[in-house]
């Protein structure tokens, strides 16, 4: 994986800098890049004429003007579409294509956590996709996957043994860290509350995964991630856990 500072935990921006832009649009990563974050997260699925788009929730409702499920709408449709936020309802912004964000990000040495949105609805051969689309513009070192879906990223890793993977999992597991190791897979990607169980930090450490928190956001959480020792702290604000991070 490439490196870009030198902070012990690096700071991705969830979903792009989105306390302070629209969730998962191009401003919100161009914002991350300014701040200084070292990685992005964003969130993937799959529309109906198979073009990899970057949303959170499975339908358009919350974010945009429009309604529907995105498995069910085209490319030229929901780009028409206007994604707006309470602060800012005029809906200056559009939903990105994977490899719109690839496009933006390409130009730096961030890293790229792309969470395959894959566990309602299953966009078959979504896998393959985004693999081949990271090929093609040579950002394979950029890259770490994750998703609830965990047949999913065992089947990343075997199209390409190579790829970077983290689970995500739900609230109160035990020891997910040596489930995540006997699947091969890379990394863990708890939410920022398991880190109130030493027994928990004991075990990631303990099976030698990496561990990328979200969504830390509160500057007690922040902390909580710092003193954990993670390799990355998932969050909407960069620039506030930059600051504390590298205190
Ligand atoms: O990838 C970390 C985090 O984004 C998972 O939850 O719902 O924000 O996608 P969610
Ligand atoms: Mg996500």
């Amino acid at each position: 994986m490439t490196e870009t500072t030198k902070r012990t935990t690096k700071v991705w921006a969830h979903r792009g800098a989105s306390g302070y832009r629209p969730e998962n649009t191009l401003e919100a990563f161009e914002l991350a890049i300014r701040q200084g974050a070292d990685g992005i997260e964003l969130d993937v699925h799959t529309s109906a004429d198979g073009e990899l788009i970057v949303m959170h929730d499975e339908n358009v409702d919350r974010v945009t003007d429009g309604t529907g499920l995105i498995k069910d709408m085209t490319l030229a449709q929901l780009k028409e579409l206007k994604v707006s936020t309470p602060a800012e309802p005029s809906g200056i912004y559009h939903i990105p294509t994977l490899a719109e964000v690839l496009e933006l990000m390409r130009t730096t040495d961030m890293m790229i956590n792309i969470e395959l949105k894959n566990s309602i609805c299953f966009y078959p051969g979504m896998e393959e996709k985004i693999l081949k689309l990271v090929k093609e513009m040579n950002m394979e070192d950029q890259l770490i996957y994750s998703s609830f879906n965990h047949y999913s990223l065992l089947q990343l890793k075997q199209l390409n043994d190579h790829v970077q993977t983290g689970i995500l999992f739900s609230d109160g597991w035990v020891n997910p860290a040596m489930y995540a190791k006997n699947l091969g897979i890379n990394a863990v990607h708890p939410a920022v509350y398991h880190l109130k169980y030493p027994q928990f930090i004991e075990e990631v450490k303990r099976a030698g995964l990496k561990m990328h928190v979200w969504t830390a956001n509160k500057p007690e959480h922040i902390q909580l991630v710092k003193d954990a020792g993670a390799e990355a702290v998932i969050t909407n604000y960069p620039d506030r856990a930059i600051e504390i991070i590298e205190k």
